[in-house]
């Protein structure tokens, strides 16, 4: 059985992602944390307590950080919605948060069940970051940790280069590309944006239910920019490939976020060099990272039945 924290600014993609999670078998989602991101992180967490109260998934929520380290909050509602789930958000919730927040309950887990947990990551990186202040062995205390980022042989969706989530806190993705964890999986917009679920794929759902809902208003973000009918499950799939690493191939490389480009800040940049170590004539991402693994291709069908 798998056993996951997951890590999560709901946003629709996310809402989905906890869908998907909750349906597989041998899988348990053990605590969720909360971001800023797609909406401020108040708003993220009645999306997630929400989630939780209407997908019986007993896991506590806690409640995460409220902006990026060393950059001002931007959200995306237009994206997500004001509400951060296409207006369709609904009731209050009427469970709460637990009293850690989401980075200390991240390292507390870690802590007690060493070896035994694993992290989805499908927000922006600062309660990762914080998370390894507290407890600097987390790399050692989790087992499989995937992230949702970057684009690294395809355009950024916020800028040319950046990802959302890398883009929304560089620094965080930064100090978690370069923790030391063994066993990371980076899953981008490479194959996210080729993962596309058509207009037929949202048609099948019930008419009444919750996630056709939601998705509407991220569908037609997806529509009007895409021209096509239909949206890109980013969250989802990087939760498919946690369970079923077998449905993407991968680059192994040591990875950094360029912080200071004048243009290119928030995007993932490889290692990729082909001499020995130690260039001259510039800087190369340290030997002192650990290699992670870059998603560069998905079975998008097998993904999307699943789904
Ligand atoms: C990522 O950014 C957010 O909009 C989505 O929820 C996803 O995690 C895609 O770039
Ligand atoms: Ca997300």
């Amino acid at each position: 059985c798998m056993r996951i924290i997951v890590d999560a600014d709901p946003g629709i993609d996310d809402a989905l992602a906890l869908y998907y999670l909750r349906a597989q078998p041998d899988t348990e989602i053990v605590a969720i944390g909360t971001v800023h991101g797609n909406v401020p992180v108040e708003v993220a967490t009645a999306n997630a307590l929400r989630l939780t109260e209407r997908l019986n998934i007993e896991a506590p929520v806690a409640v995460g950080a409220a902006k990026p380290l060393a950059q001002p909050l931007m959200t995306a509602e237009n994206v997500h919605g004001e509400d951060g789930l296409g207006g369709c958000a609904g009731d209050d919730p009427t469970t709460s948060c637990t009293s850690e927040s989401a980075a200390e309950q991240l390292a507390n887990r870690a802590r007690q069940e060493p070896g035994e947990l694993s992290l989805l990551a499908i927000g922006p990186l600062t309660n990762v970051a914080l998370a390894l202040q507290i407890e600097p062995r987390l790399p050692q205390l989790l087992d499989k940790v995937v992230v949702m980022g970057g684009a690294l042989n395809v355009p950024g969706n916020i800028t040319s280069y950046a990802e959302a989530n890398f883009w929304h806190d560089p620094e965080a993705a930064d100090l978690v590309l370069g923790a030391g964890f063994e066993d990371l999986t980076i899953v981008g917009l490479d194959v996210t944006m080729a993962s596309h679920a058509p207009g037929e794929w949202l048609e099948a759902l019930p008419h009444e239910s919750y996630a056709r809902q939601f998705l509407r208003f991220y569908a037609d973000f997806y529509e009007s920019f895409l021209g096509k009918a239909g949206f890109v499950p980013h969250d989802p799939l990087a939760a498919a490939i946690m369970l079923q690493p077998h449905l993407a191939t991968y680059v192994e490389d040591r990875f950094a976020i360029e912080l200071t480009g004048r243009y290119t800040r928030g995007a993932i940049v490889a290692d990729r060099r082909f001499l020995a170590e130690g260039s001259p004539f510039g800087r190369d991402i340290g030997t002192e990272r650990t290699k992670a693994k870059y998603a560069v291709t998905a079975d998008k069908d097998a993904f999307l039945d699943q789904l």
